[in-house]
C-alpha cells in the first residue's frame, strides 16, 4: 500500500468514527445559531474593526438578531434584537448572571475584586447592597439632591460667564466635571475638581480605561497568544491601574488623617466605618482593596457615561434647531425665566423626557452594553448555546431596528410622546427595545442616578442658553462620528458657544 493511500483511508476513517462518537453524541441537541465564518486561531476577531458594535450590527444583518461568532477559542453570542435580548436578559437572566473572564477586570479593577466583574454571589450582592443603601435609593438620592443641584448651578454659572465673553466651550469637559464633583461629594465626601488642569487629566484616565476596556484583546480570547500583548493592551492596563491606585489610597489616607473630614453621611465613611465587620468580603471583612475598587467602579462607570450623553444630546439639538425650540418653550412654561430648572421639575416636562429616550436610544453610552457569560449551556429560540458561551447584547443595534423603529435613524423624540409609536416605552430595562443600561440581575447599578444627572445637566443646559456653533460652521454639517471604545464618545468634541436667555437674577443664584 502506499503511503498516499494509507493517509487518505485513515483521514476517511477517522472522519467517519469522528462522526459516529460525536455527532452522535450531539443527537438532540440544536444546531449553534448562524454566523460569519472565522479566520484560523483568531476566528472572527479580526471582522470587528474599529468600532465593533457597528461592524456586528452590519454583520446582523446577514445573520440575523442571534449570532454565534468564535473569539479566537472562545464562543460568543450577540444578540440583536429586542426579542433574543429578552430571551437572554429576562427569561434566562439566572444563567447569564456573570461576566466572562478578562484583562481589564484582572489588570485594572484589581483582579475581580470590584462590583462591574465580580463573580455572581454573596459578594457581588453586598456591594449591590451598600450602594443602592447610600447612593442610588430612592432616599439616598433625595438627601444628595442639594449636592447635585449645587454642582449644576455652578456649572450653569461658569457656562453663563464664559458665555458672556463670547467664548466657546467643551460641553464634554464641563459636563464631565460637573458629574464628576456631584458623584465625588456623594461618595467621598470632596469636590474632586475645583477646575481646570487636574479635571481634564482624570477624565482623560477615564476615556483611556474604557478605550483599553473595550478592546478584543487577542490574548483573553487566544490563550496561547496571551504573553505576547500583542496590541499592548494590558502594558497600558497595568501603567494605568497604577495611576488610579495611587489616586484612591491619597482620598482613603485623606480621610483617615482627617484631613479631608467629608460632608457628612458619604459612602467613604460608610465604608470605613464598616471595616471591622461584613462578612461577605475577602477575609471576612471590607478591606482597602475592595474599597478602592468599588471606587474605581464608581468614577469610572458613573461620569463619562453621563457626561458624554449630555454632550450627544446637546449635539442632536443644535442639529435639531425646531427640536430645541420646542423643549424651551416647555421650559419656559413649566420653570420660567427667573430661575434655573430643578429636579422637581423634570416630572412635568414630558416633551423634554421624550427627548432624553431619544438620545439614549440614539446614542447609547455604552453600546454593547457589559458581556455576561453563559454559567450552563441553554436553548434559545431552538439553538444550541453553549456553557461558557460569551454574550454581547448589541443595545445600539437593538435601539436602530427597523422592524420595531420606524426610520430607525431619524432623531424624532415624538415617537416617545402620547399617540408616538413608543409613547409607553421606558429605559429602565423592561421593554427590550430600549436598554441602555441593560437589565436583568447586573442592569447597571447607578441607574437611577445615572439617569436623574443626565436629565438635570441636559435641561439645564437647554433651558438656560440658547447653543450656536463657532467658526461658522452650521448645524447640518455638525460631525456626528463615533470613537472606538467601551462608551460611545464622539470622535469630535462639541464646542458651542452659550447665549444666556433667562433673566440674569437666575444665573447669580448659583453659589
Ligand atoms: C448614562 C448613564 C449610564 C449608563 C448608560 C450606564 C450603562 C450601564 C450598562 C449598560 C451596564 C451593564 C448592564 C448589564 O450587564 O446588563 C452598566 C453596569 C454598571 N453601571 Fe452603569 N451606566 C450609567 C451610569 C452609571 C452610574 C452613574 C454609575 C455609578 C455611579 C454606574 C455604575 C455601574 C455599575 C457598578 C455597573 C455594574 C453592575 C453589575 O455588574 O452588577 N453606571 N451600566
Ligand atoms: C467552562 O469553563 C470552566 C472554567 O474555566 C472549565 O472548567 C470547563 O471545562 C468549561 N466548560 C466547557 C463546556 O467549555
Amino acid at each position: 500500500m502506499s503511503p498516499l493511500f494509507l493517509l487518505f483511508s485513515t483521514i476517511i476513517l477517522s472522519t467517519i468514527l469522528y462522526n459516529l462518537l460525536f455527532k452522535n453524541r450531539n443527537k438532540g441537541t440544536r444546531p449553534l445559531p448562524p454566523g460569519p465564518k472565522g479566520w484560523p486561531i483568531l476566528g472572527n476577531l479580526p471582522q470587528l474593526g474599529t468600532k465593533p458594535h457597528q461592524s456586528l450590527y452590519a454583520i446582523a444583518k446577514n445573520y440575523g438578531p442571534l449570532m454565534y461568532l468564535k473569539f479566537g477559542s472562545v464562543d460568543v453570542i450577540v444578540a440583536s434584537s429586542n426579542h433574543v435580548a429578552s430571551q437572554f436578559l429576562k427569561t434566562h437572566d439566572a444563567i447569564f448572571s456573570n461576566r466572562p473572564p478578562n484583562s481589564g477586570a484582572e489588570h485594572i479593577a484589581y483582579n475581580y475584586q470590584d462590583m462591574v466583574f465580580a463573580p455572581y454571589g454573596s459578594r457581588w450582592r453586598a456591594l449591590r447592597k451598600i450602594c443602592a443603601l447610600h447612593l442610588f435609593s430612592a432616599k439616598a438620592l433625595d438627601d444628595f439632591r442639594p449636592i447635585r443641584q449645587a454642582e449644576v448651578m455652578s456649572m450653569a454659572k461658569e457656562v453663563y460667564l464664559q458665555g458672556k465673553e463670547g467664548a466657546a466651550v467643551n460641553l464634554g469637559q464641563a459636563t464631565y466635571v460637573c458629574a464628576m464633583d456631584a458623584l465625588s461629594r456623594a461618595t467621598v465626601g470632596w469636590k474632586i475638581f475645583g477646575e481646570g488642569k487636574e479635571a481634564s487629566e482624570f477624565k482623560a484616565m477615564v476615556v483611556e480605561l474604557m478605550q483599553l476596556a473595550g478592546v478584543f484583546n487577542v490574548g483573553d480570547f487566544v490563550k496561547g497568544l496571551a504573553w505576547m500583548d500583542l496590541q499592548g493592551v494590558v502594558g497600558k492596563m497595568k501603567k494605568l491601574h497604577k495611576r488610579y491606585d495611587v489616586f484612591f489610597d491619597s482620598l482613603i489616607e485623606a480621610r483617615r488623617t482627617g484631613k479631608n473630614k467629608g460632608e457628612g453621611k458619604d459612602l467613604l465613611s460608610v465604608l470605613l466605618n464598616f471595616q471591622g465587620e461584613g462578612g461577605d468580603f475577602e477575609e471576612g471583612k471590607l478591606s482597602d482593596v475592595d474599597i478602592k475598587a468599588l471606587m474605581l467602579n464608581l468614577f469610572t462607570a458613573g461620569t463619562d457615561t453621563s457626561s458624554s450623553t449630555v454632550e450627544w444630546a446637546l449635539a442632536e439639538l443644535i442639529r435639531h434647531p425646531d427640536v430645541l425650540q420646542r423643549a424651551q418653550e416647555e421650559l419656559d412654561s413649566v420653570v420660567g425665566r427667573n430661575r434655573i430648572v430643578t429636579e422637581q421639575d423634570l416630572p412635568n416636562l414630558p416633551v423634554f423626557q421624550a427627548i432624553t429616550k431619544e438620545v439614549f436610544r440614539l446614542h447609547p453610552s455604552t453600546p454593547l452594553s457589559l458581556p455576561r457569560m453563559a454559567d450552563n449551556a441553554c436553548e434559545i429560540d431552538g439553538y444550541h448555546i453553549p456553557k461558557n458561551a460569551t454574550l454581547l447584547v448589541n443595545v445600539w443595534a437593538i435601539a436602530k431596528d427597523p422592524a420595531v423603529w420606524k426610520d430607525p435613524l431619524r432623531f424624532d423624540p415624538g415617537r416617545f410622546l402620547p399617540g408616538g409609536s413608543h409613547a409607553h416605552a421606558d429605559l429602565k430595562g423592561n421593554d427590550f427595545e430600549l436598554i441602555p443600561f441593560g437589565a436583568g440581575r447586573r442592569i447597571c447599578a447607578g441607574m437611577s442616578l445615572g439617569l436623574r444627572m443626565v436629565q438635570i445637566m441636559s435641561a439645564t443646559l437647554i433651558h438656560a442658553f440658547d447653543w450656536n456653533l463657532p467658526d461658522g460652521q452650521t448645524p447640518d454639517k455638525l460631525d456626528m462620528e463615533e470613537a472606538y471604545g467601551l462608551t460611545l464618545q464622539r470622535a469630535v468634541p462639541l464646542v458651542a458657544c452659550p447665549v444666556p436667555r433667562l433673566e440674569p437674577v437666575a444665573y447669580e443664584m448659583a453659589n
